[in-house]
């Protein structure tokens, strides 16, 4: 079975892919193949940091390799907190984070948001990009508990609750992400 390295580090998101690609691919994450750097991600935009997630590997291990970088986007703060969406505080704390977009959006009519996000995959020497967006509004208070990031203030369009108010199960099945990994895993098995 063909190899397939997921850079990341976390363990369900690795579970959830090796599901989905179960007898077609041979799914590693960066732990299985002995990764242990922090590969920078220091591009500004996601797809740069895909990018350079995915090359490290390809670089450096030698398998064919894909990676994700998400964010949230704002419309009326230019498209913040984007890639600076996991530290836009400058602290990694979820609620300080989603404090200060509830600050600089105070006053302002325009809640309109969506999550991002990007996967690269390189194959054979070639990048392969695949998006995910869901477009929602920003709350004004937070709401619900499931989740993580900015989840408790983000209303995704034709739903009356935010994504913490989600079950998972839920969410996974509309979000950003799983979006961009469905068109990744239809290529894939185009490929079988
Ligand atoms: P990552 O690239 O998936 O690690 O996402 C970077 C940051 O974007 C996270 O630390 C969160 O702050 C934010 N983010 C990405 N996806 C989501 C989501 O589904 N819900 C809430 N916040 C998210």
């Amino acid at each position: 079975m063909k190899k397939l390295v997921f850079a990341t580090n976390n363990q369900h998101k690795t579970e959830e892919i090796r599901a989905a690609l179960e007898g077609k691919y041979e799914i590693l994450n960066l732990e299985d193949i002995g990764c242990l750097v922090d590969i920078p991600e220091t591009a500004d935009t996601f797809e740069g940091n895909a990018t350079l997630k995915s090359s490290y590997v390809v670089a450096h291990f030698n398998l064919d390799c894909f990676a994700d970088d998400s964010g949230l986007e704002i419309e009326a703060l230019n498209n913040e907190p984007g890639v600076y969406s996991a530290r836009y505080s400058g602290s990694r704390d979820n609620i300080e984070n989603i404090q200060l977009v509830l600050k600089k959006l105070e006053g302002i009519a325009n809640r309109k948001a969506r999550f991002k996000t990007v996967i690269s995959l390189m194959q054979n020497g070639e990048n392969h990009i695949f998006e995910g967006t869901i477009e929602g509004t920003i709350r004004t208070t937070l709401s619900g508990s499931n989740g993580f990031g900015y989840d408790p203030i983000f209303e995704p369009d034709g739903y009356e609750s935010t994504f913490a108010e989600m079950d998972l199960a839920e969410k996974n099945k509309i979000s950003h992400r799983a979006i961009a990994l469905r068109k990744m895993m239809e290529f894939l098995k185009g490929q079988l």
